[in-house]
């Protein structure tokens, strides 16, 4: 009999429960919930409501809460959300001080106790998160990834799809570059069921598109206070999947280039094949001129996230 997953919940927030309940409906494996000690009854009692929901959907994962790291031992897959999100009036700056140090206590901790996992950042700023997880942790490259890419494209593929009255599962894109502002939609790649978007929607509608998916997190913030957890949830799960099921899936995510797209020791957003080796390959594609400017652009943004950390 192969033995269950292990999927270890660095942070049982808004995000950390949605993962939880997503990998147990998927039957991805048992489910650690982790937090900090002030925060271990949130993880113990959402764990105890999911195991409870799993006897009315039938799934029999195993789901606890806990504060103490050697239950997240061994695990297969680490899914990192500890940190602050952003609240309004909240700099970029703050939630980086805030946020790396607490990434940086999480990768020991993996180092300790999750070495051969793969791992999957969400925590915010993204790109240098994911960045200092890796370098903290020691691990490979293959096996630590960012999550944004997935996300932002998923928010492309709404608005498009709402704007020309067709259904989400036909429309894919692909989003590069930062998980910011300077984000690239590559709009080139971008098709309704292969048929190229820039023949279905006119430059001016599309701007739009582009531009609202680029504020696509700050539009929920404002909404509600706080970030959002759907969709970055299921974006992960659907990382974490490919992974476990070897699916070999081409995903945009935040990856660590060394010479890629001409970036060096830097983690930014880019097509790659997620399987059983964690992240397989960085795929190179043509981008026009002003694409490879943009991406350019957001190289340049993440290093001065990650210049800023270095003095942290
Ligand atoms: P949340 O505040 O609901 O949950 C975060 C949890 O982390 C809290 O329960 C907190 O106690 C815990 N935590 C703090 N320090 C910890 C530590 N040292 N070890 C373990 N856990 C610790 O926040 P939410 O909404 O779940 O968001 C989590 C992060 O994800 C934020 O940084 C947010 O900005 C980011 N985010 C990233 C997205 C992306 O596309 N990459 C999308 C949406 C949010
Ligand atoms: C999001 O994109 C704010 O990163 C967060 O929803």
């Amino acid at each position: 009999m192969p033995r269950r997953h292990k999927i270890a919940l660095i942070g049982a927030g808004n995000i950390g429960g949605e993962l939880a309940a997503l990998a147990a409906r998927e039957h991805l494996g048992d489910v650690v919930l982790y937090d900090i000690p002030d925060k271990e009854g949130l993880a113990k009692g959402k764990a105890l409501d999911l195991e409870q929901n799993g006897s009315i959907l039938g799934y029999d994962s195993s789901i606890t809460g806990t504060s103490n790291w050697d239950d997240c031992a061994g695990a297969d897959v680490v899914i990192v959300t500890a940190g602050v999100p952003r609240k309004p009036g909240m700099s970029r700056d703050d939630l980086l001080s805030i946020n790396l140090k607490i990434i940086r206590n999480v990768a020991e901790n993996v180092k300790a106790k999750c070495k051969d996992a793969f791992v999957i950042v969400i925590s915010n700023p993204l790109d240098a998160m994911v960045y200092e997880l890796k370098k903290v942790s020691g691990l490979a490259k293959n096996k630590v990834v960012g999550m944004a890419g997935v996300l932002d494209a998923a928010r492309l593929q709404l608005f498009l799809a709402r704007e020309l009255g067709v259904s989400v599962k036909d429309v894919r894109a692909m989003v590069l570059g930062g998980h910011g502002d300077t984000m690239v939609p590559v709009t080139a790649y971008c098709t309704v069921n292969g048929v190229p978007i820039r023949q279905l929607i006119s430059k001016e509608k599309l701007d739009a598109i582009v531009t609202r998916t680029a504020g696509g997190g700050g539009e929920i913030v404002k909404l509600m206070g706080t970030s959002a957890y759907y969709a970055p949830a299921s974006a992960a799960i659907s990382m974490a999947k490919a992974y476990l099921r070897d699916e070999k899936r081409l995903l945009p995510a935040a990856a660590y280039c060394e010479g890629e797209y001409g970036y060096k020791d830097l983690y930014i957003g880019v097509p790659v094949v997620i399987g059983a080796g964690g992240v397989e390959k960085i795929v190179q594609i043509e981008l026009t001129a002003e694409e490879k400017a943009n991406l350019d652009k957001s190289a340049a943004a993440v290093r001065e996230l990650l210049e800023a950390s270095r003095k942290l």
